[in-house]
């Protein structure tokens, strides 16, 4: 039998708590979204992220309207899309009410990129010979965006703010030029995509760390890497488990994404790796190699 442990609580720079195994909505449709998120807080998860761009906000808020949970129990994320980048308080204003609350704890940069508002599509505008209709980083950057969403805090209408799919370079020169620490980031982080540096340096400052696509995204493909079905063999858990589990080791909270209510609940099991355990998984990216799976094209470099 596996012994799991409870999931942690970790605590953002602003003092609020937020539950160490986050409920990810990402490419759930709206059908799919509800359930799954009623399976989440059926099976314990207090913590849902989602963002405006999933296009799930109402379905999630709905869920989270009749699952009965009072909302200080519930911590909630979404996401400022990068057509909204200039009118941060409109995009947050209309996150809230399509979840239908009257807050989120958290609202994060979703990436550092600034996209025409009025261009030919409200999400993804192209220019006229279909390359990638950008706001250029000199005419608008993402410290301009960042330094909006400070302003956000005024709102009462977020509780903290963060950014997402920032690298250690963007977070350096965020800290240096803007005034809120932000609370969290959220990138992308498994065992074949640990960035060690960036999440030492969110720790020494005091950011907290959230991992999407903690399994490798669709279909999870890391679940088929033969020294996390070792682990899982030993700890007598799933493979899904010890990736989960190693992100918690490591103070790191992953949003795992399910549909099915089996792997939902199957996900918020989590199990104390052994710190020897933790480093090999660490280390896997060694022989495996480095592997991003979330790497949209914006026409502007944003990974290193
Ligand atoms: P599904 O939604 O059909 O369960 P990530 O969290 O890295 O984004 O991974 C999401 C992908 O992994 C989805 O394709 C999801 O499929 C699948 N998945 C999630 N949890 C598990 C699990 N415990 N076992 C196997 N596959 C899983």
């Amino acid at each position: 039998m596996a012994t799991y442990i409870e999931v942690p609580s970790f605590k953002l720079n602003t003092g609020a708590s937020i539950q160490g195994v986050g409920f990810g909505t990402w490419r759930s449709t709206e059908e799919e979204a509800y359930s799954a998120v009623i399976d989440a807080i059926k099976a314990g998860y207090r913590h849902i992220d989602t963002a405006y761009i999933y296009g799930n906000e109402h379905i999630v808020g709905k869920a989270i309207k009749d699952s009965g949970v009072p909302r200080e129990e519930l911590f909630v994320t979404t996401k400022l899309w990068v057509t909204g980048v200039q009118k941060a308080q409109e995009c947050l204003e209309r996150s809230v009410k399509a979840l239908g609350l009257e807050y989120v704890d958290l609202y994060l940069m979703h990436w550092p990129v600034a996209m025409n508002a009025n261009g030919n599509d409200p999400n993804l505008p192209s220019k006229p010979d279909g390359s990638r209709d950008i706001i250029p980083e000199s005419e608008w950057s993402y410290i301009d965006t960042y330094k909006s969403m400070e302003k956000l805090l005024d709102t009462g209408l977020t509780k903290a703010i963060g950014v997402s799919n920032f690298t250690k370079e963007k977070m350096e020169k965020l800290l240096k030029e803007t005034t809120v620490v932000p609370a969290a980031l959220q990138i992308e982080l498994h065992p074949l995509l640990p960035q060690q540096e960036l999440v030492d340096f969110c720790h020494e400052n005091k950011i907290l760390v959230e991992a999407y696509s903690p399994l490798g995204s669709i279909g999870a493909p890391l679940l088929k890497t033969e020294e996390l079905i070792k682990l899982g063999e030993k700890y007598k858990v799933s493979t899904a488990c010890i990736c989960i589990s190693w992100s918690v080791w490591r103070g790191v909270i992953p949003l795992p994404k399910s549909t099915k209510a089996a792997r939902i609940a199957e996900n918020f099991k989590i199990v104390k790796l052994s710190d020897e355990d933790g480093k090999t998984v660490s280390e896997l990216y060694k022989t495996h190699g480095v592997q991003r799976f979330v790497a949209p094209d914006w026409g502007v470099k944003i990974f290193d």
